[in-house]
């Protein structure tokens, strides 16, 4: 694994400048990586959007080196974000809370709420105190698509667009963070990631389960998202090799994102064997979609991952990207993703 976890003074100051100069700049989390624009100016905010064609009423989140100018971008701080942020900052937890007055409604898609996060790689923890600000940030890949874990698919993806990239090797985790709301009526789960459901009840008690409707709006809860060009199927744990076989007949060519080799050698089938381990297969889980994806395949058959809490987030992105082209069950609402369909 490649693992560079500093930048030097000279791109760090680079990175800054451009920050200052309302450019943008991609950088490195151990989520994923992040399109970062300076969040209190809102002309720079704005190229985010253009950048990666996403909807302007799509809120971003603020992504801040500490807690402690946390007041300049919240209204006030609940008991349970305060407990939530004392456990898992920095680290792979998004908190949403009531807004600021004064935070600009580009960054919040003018809701009334604000994300906040403060990730814990190195280099993004080196930028964020150097440029002493919020860097508002999306993931740093075009709408829909599926996020970057290496600067590589950020060039892939923006090449001269985007002016600095910081290369902060792989993320770590590889799935965006956990997204809670913290409201009145108590905590609700809007996206799963690494922070589990079990992990947040035994900091906060009760946490519901996000649902749409009169609930923040959260984009990457559209079913679909995350997704590859490809065509992906996920298919049921025990019939991917047969599945793999019948589809590639004829020649055609297919590809499989399974938890074990193949039973056979199949001619025309690219096979990725992502292993059982769920946090492996998190962190692999982009850069093998991205390979499959560029692999001139018709469709990718996903092997089903198993049923347990620590595959939350991964079985949520895999039946995102599905949903692009079709969930084979029927209804995705009753596919069990966790997550918050529309
Ligand atoms: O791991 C991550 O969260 C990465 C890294 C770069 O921090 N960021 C990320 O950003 O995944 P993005 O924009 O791709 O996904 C953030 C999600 C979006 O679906 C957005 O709508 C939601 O957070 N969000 C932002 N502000 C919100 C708010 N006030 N209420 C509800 N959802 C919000
Ligand atoms: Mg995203």
């Amino acid at each position: 694994m490649v693992r560079i976890v500093r930048a030097t003074q000279a791109e760090i100051d680079e990175a800054v400048t451009a920050l200052r100069d309302g450019e943008l700049v991609a950088f490195p989390t151990e989520t994923v990586y992040g399109l970062g624009a300076n969040a209190q100016n809102p002309s720079a905010v704005q190229k985010i959007f253009e950048a990666k064609g996403r909807p302007t009423n799509h809120p971003v989140i603020v992504h801040l080196d500490s807690p402690r100018y946390l007041h300049r971008w919240v209204r006030e701080v609940p008991a349970t974000a305060q407990a939530l942020a004392e456990r898992f900052w920095p680290g792979p937890l998004t908190i949403v809370m009531a807004r600021n007055p004064n935070v600009h409604d580009i960054v919040t898609g003018g809701q009334d709420t604000i994300a906040v996060r403060v990730p814990a790689h190195p280099m993004a923890q080196q930028l964020l105190t150097a440029f002493g600000g919020g860097i508002a940030a999306p993931s740093a890949n075009r709408f829909g698509r599926i996020s970057p874990t290496r600067a590589e698919h950020v060039r892939d993806e923006f090449g001269d667009a985007v002016r600095v990239v910081l290369d902060g090797g792989e993320s770590q985790v590889g799935l965006e963070s956990t997204i809670v709301a913290c409201e009145p009526a108590g905590v609700r789960l809007l996206r799963p990631g690494a922070v589990t459901l079990a992990q947040l009840r035994q900091i906060v008690g009760d946490v519901q389960i996000g649902t749409l409707g009169a609930a923040p709006r959260v984009p990457g809860s559209t079913p679909i998202h995350y997704a590859p060009a490809t065509p992906v199927t996920i298919v049921p744990a025990d019939e991917i090799d047969t599945r793999a076989e019948d589809a590639s007949e004829g020649g055609r060519r297919i590809a499989v994102l399974a938890q074990r080799l193949p039973l056979k050698t199949y001619p025309s089938v690219t096979w990725i064997n992502a292993g059982r381990r769920a946090d492996a297969y998190a962190h692999d889980l982009y850069a093998n979609l991205r390979t499959l994806d560029k692999a001139g395949c018709e469709q990718i058959l996903v092997q089903e991952v198993p049923g347990d809490e620590k595959w939350d987030a991964i079985r949520d992105r895999l039946l995102r990207g599905a949903a692009a082209s079709e969930v084979e069950s029927g209804d995705l609402a009753a596919t069990g993703a966790l997550g918050v369909m529309p």
